[in-house]
């Protein structure tokens, strides 16, 4: 059902997607909005055969505003269509925000949770942690994976436990048997960040069964949870993984990485019972990735999409807010597990539009070519570096048991656009694989133990890849 809000709110966007025009550093196979902001991955799913990937969008604004559900679909998800914004922030329960959330196919619908976020006025000096807000979680459902209907709250303020703030989002569902599950993120009163289960027979009436954290204190709030499990290709072993985006991790080695964080815990036992977290290790260690979602493929494979973006960071910024908009998602990456270690690799369809191979053992030189896939591998046994730099100022290097993204140039007019320093220990380099598209690299390590996210804003495009012994491939990505 339409409102008038709605309608005008549809009218507006419409407008403003009309005149947009992405500018040199539209990004030609990652997911970016078509005018304004982008940020988390939201609803990802495989619906009769098609890809749908919806996003938190806002259209009027390419540094945030209010937030709706944009939604691109794909075939092979590196080719994505935007077909429209099916979600406003047009009800009494969302009013100030269509925030993020997941979907859930069964039986030919597509059920979508999400959080309706409402700020009241501040007429009464609310502090909008715990006082202030409503996160009401909102159902809705479709048959056709476009048109949305019967979105009603299914649980509000009152149905979370009482000493957690008014800070609890991002509902994300599966079944197990005849049971649906949910993990939603949440902020204790006592600052500390926590992940609550609950569980359904109906996806409608929904009891809290478990409130899942670390031993420790380790951050103030858990954004954007996920769970899944994946069979160990190494052992066999069934794998548990947390996902979490936690906010507020500070001191020791958190000082010099992003503002916020996204990581997982493997966990032990059961999360709706007995539980324990193995150590949380980062999704991505580089400078743009945040709030990162998963879903099965109907082929079985666990797909991760993050988004390419890091909120309230003040030191980088992204030119692209003078050419009318903000932010894209990282290349779907498959997950997968072996000997106990989650790996992430590029979707194996982004090979099907590589051309124009070139090869070397030792280094090669690559100009003018912006969209690209390199592969650095078969490292003879006693490699001590591996030197890569893009558009004269990127470097990405490894040696001395480290692995370094680096801008020489850190200042806002640089490439990296103020971004400059990010790095993690590796004692041994097996490969390195760099994705490159107009405004963004991707760098995975070691079969994808490691990966590194970075937008960049090339003068030139240049590669110079210096890897003694190695061997070198250099494909264009023609998508
Ligand atoms: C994460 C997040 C979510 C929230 C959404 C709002 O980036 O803060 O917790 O639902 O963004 O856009």
């Amino acid at each position: 059902m339409s409102t008038s809000l709605s309608k005008d709110l549809e009218h507006l966007r419409t407008l403003a997607e009309d005149s947009a025009n992405p500018g040199r550093y539209g990004q030609h196979f990652h997911l970016m909005p078509p005018v304004g902001w982008l940020n988390d991955p939201n609803g990802l799913c495989q619906f009769n055969d098609v890809y749908h990937a919806f996003f938190q969008y806002s259209p009027f604004n390419a540094e945030g505003g209010v937030k709706m559900w944009g939604h691109s679909v794909s075939d092979d998800l590196i080719k994505w269509d935007y077909v429209g914004t099916p979600l406003y922030p047009d009800q009494p329960f969302d009013v100030s925000g269509v925030y993020s959330g997941c979907a859930y196919v069964e039986d030919g619908v597509m059920n979508v949770f999400y959080t309706g976020n409402v700020k009241k006025l501040d007429a009464a000096g609310y502090d909008y942690v715990c006082t202030g807000r409503e996160a009401n979680t909102i159902r809705t459902s479709s048959k056709d994976g476009i048109n949305f209907e019967h979105r009603h709250v299914v649980m509000g303020n009152e149905d979370y436990p009482a000493d957690d703030t008014e800070h609890v989002r991002d509902p994300k569902v599966w079944r197990d048997g005849d049971t649906y599950y949910m993990v939603q993120g949440a902020r204790r009163t006592d600052d500390r960040g926590e992940v609550l289960v609950f569980k359904s027979d109906d996806m409608e009436r929904w009891t809290l069964l478990n409130r899942i954290t670390t031993e420790y204190p380790f951050g103030y709030m858990w954004e954007c949870p996920d769970y899944f499990r994946l069979p160990d290709l190494g052992d066999g072993n069934l794998t548990k993984v947390l996902s979490v985006s936690p906010q507020g991790l500070t001191g020791g080695d958190w000082d010099r990485r992003n503002v916020y964080q996204s990581g997982y815990f493997v966990l032990r036992g059961d999360p709706t019972a007995e539980y324990r977290l193995q150590p949380f290790a980062l999704w991505d260690a580089g400078f743009d990735f945040y709030a990162p979602q998963t879903f099965q493929a109907d082929d079985g494979r666990r797909i991760l999409i993050g988004w390419m973006g890091m909120p309230d960071e003040k030191t980088y910024t992204n030119p692209t807010v003078e050419d009318g908009w903000q932010h894209c998602f990282t290349i779907p990456r498959e997950v997968s597990v072996r000997y106990g270690r989650v790996l992430q690799w590029p979707v194996r369809e982004i090979e099907g539009y590589r051309a124009n191979l070139r090869e070397a053992g030792h280094s090669l030189f690559v100009e003018g070519s912006p969209t690209f896939d390199l592969e650095i591998d078969d490292m003879p046994e006693h490699m001590s570096f591996v030197y890569v730099k893009l558009a004269d100022e990127f470097a990405i290097t490894w040696g001395s048991g480290v692995l370094e993204l680096r801008f020489l140039d850190d200042s806002k007019d640089g490439v990296g656009a103020g971004r400059h320093v990010r790095y993690e220990h590796l004692a041994r380099l097996e490969n390195m694989r760099i994705v490159g598209d107009m405004s963004s690299v991707e760098v995975f390590v070691n079969n994808g133990e490691l990966t590194f996210s970075t937008r960049y804003y090339p003068k030139k495009y240049k590669a110079v890849v210096d890897a003694p012994g190695a061997h070198i491939q250099f494909w264009d990505l023609n998508v």
